[in-house]
């Protein structure tokens, strides 16, 4: 292993004093050495990809299909996207310069903030939020405002929308709504977006819409702030949690040609295109595989009622999630408000992994995530050996 020189060794983008290190994932690994650890921390799906979106793939790649595809995608899965998100969303984007095939949503999300931002700019995000979010809010240079909603039963108001419009003024280009939300599950109502939708438009705010989950929403159909306001939302969406194409890192962005011509420039310095077997395999899951998603989406819709009911009846707070495949539990008063400390203790003392509500900003502390992404008897389990730890410490 090379020493770094010693003129190096404090070498780094200043940007990242500001921000702690991928907490999800170093939490995450900090717990994984646990003997025995059933993990519910990570958005990971359980499920394999379905067989003929893997055979798509495999196609993909005996068919030579090895050379660079255009920047923005491969036209058959850029003509998939375009046909879904007609169907689902109402809204017809031109695949030639409004959609944008990226590495995961993940990418996604880094193009928009590096393509579109600038420093001193405000970026409005109501929180708990994908902890994500901040950090490529500030290593554009601009600045993340955390918008508390916690008090709000974790959902944006137009009061709260408006206050901060007024307090943060002109400097606030943009506001990340993502819905079903990680790690609520909570997800906007066709009234609670109707009542947001007139303050959106008269800020003239670009929407950055996350709805990585939207095939994940149980109790109505997904609806974006895409269908009322094309002009102003970019849909941030992709087939990791749908089709548990995690791996595969297949995301997507779709918004108004003017606005996507940056984020396209952004996208080919960082990545120039995503691999084709991968596309190839989306395209086919969009095409061909609509139902797979909803297969997935009624296994995690009986498990999201199991670990309500078991959570609920052990003392943690919690709303039925509405979307996405976490639940989010105040942990009950008699064990203290510290959530870092309580999911370490559980991960050492029962081998049960969940991650602390705080990193997902203001408003989640003495709050877990656990994700019911994990399989049946895992989650049967892991209620077991929290009855267990809360028995002994009640
Ligand atoms: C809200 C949200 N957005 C985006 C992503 C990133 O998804 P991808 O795996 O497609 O990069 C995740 C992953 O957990 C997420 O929860």
């Amino acid at each position: 292993m090379p020493a770094t020189a010693a003129s190096l060794a404090q070498l780094h983008n200043h940007l990242l004093d500001t921000m702690t290190p991928p907490a999800i994932r170093s939490f995450d690994n900090q717990i994984s050495s646990v003997p025995g650890i059933i993990k519910l921390t990570l958005g990971e799906p359980d499920f394999n990809v379905p067989e003929h979106v893997k055979q798509a793939a495999i196609k993909s790649i005996e068919a030579n299909d090895s050379h660079y595809a255009q920047d923005v995608g491969k036209l058959e899965l850029r003509q998939a996207i375009h046909d879904y998100l007609l169907d689902t969303r109402a809204v017809s984007y031109d695949v030639q310069s409004e959609i944008v095939v990226t590495d995961g949503a993940t990418e996604s999300l880094a193009a928009i903030s590096y393509g579109l931002l600038n420093p001193g700019d405000k970026v409005l995000i109501p929180t708990p939020a994908f902890s994500l979010y901040f950090a490529q809010v500030k290593l554009a240079g601009a600045e993340p405002v955390m918008l508390d909603t916690s008090q709000d039963d974790f959902q944006l108001t137009p009061d709260h929308l408006k206050r901060a419009l007024a307090e943060h003024g002109a400097a606030v280009k943009a506001i990340i709504l993502n819905y079903p939300n990680n790690p609520t599950g909570r997800t906007f109502t066709k009234a609670e977006i109707d009542a947001l939708v007139p303050i959106l438009k008269e800020s003239g705010l670009l929407v950055i819409s996350d709805e990585i989950y939207s095939d994940l929403t149980y109790d109505q159909a997904h609806i974006s702030f895409a269908t009322q306001l094309p002009e102003q939302t970019l849909i941030v969406s992709g087939m990791s949690k749908s089709h548990a194409m995690t791996g595969y890192r297949l995301g997507y962005v779709a918004g108004p040609a003017d606005i996507m011509k940056s984020v396209s420039q952004l996208h080919s310095y960082l990545v120039v295109s995503v691999n084709n077997a991968t596309q190839a395999a989306g395209a086919e899951a969009l095409n061909n595989g609509r139902d797979d998603a909803v297969k997935f989406k009624e296994a995690y819709q009986k498990r999201r009622d199991f670990i309500v009911a078991a959570m609920q009846k052990l003392g943690f707070t919690l709303a039925t999630p509405q979307g996405a495949f976490y639940v989010f539990a105040k942990i009950p008063a008699q064990f203290g408000t510290d959530d870092f400390k309580f999911a370490l203790d559980l991960a050492q003392k029962t081998a049960v992994g969940v991650i602390p509500g705080s990193v997902f900003g203001a408003g989640a502390e003495g709050y877990v995530r656990l994700s019911y992404a994990a399989s049946d008897e895992n989650i049967k389990e892991s209620m077991r050996r929290l009855a267990e730890y809360m028995e002994k410490l009640a």
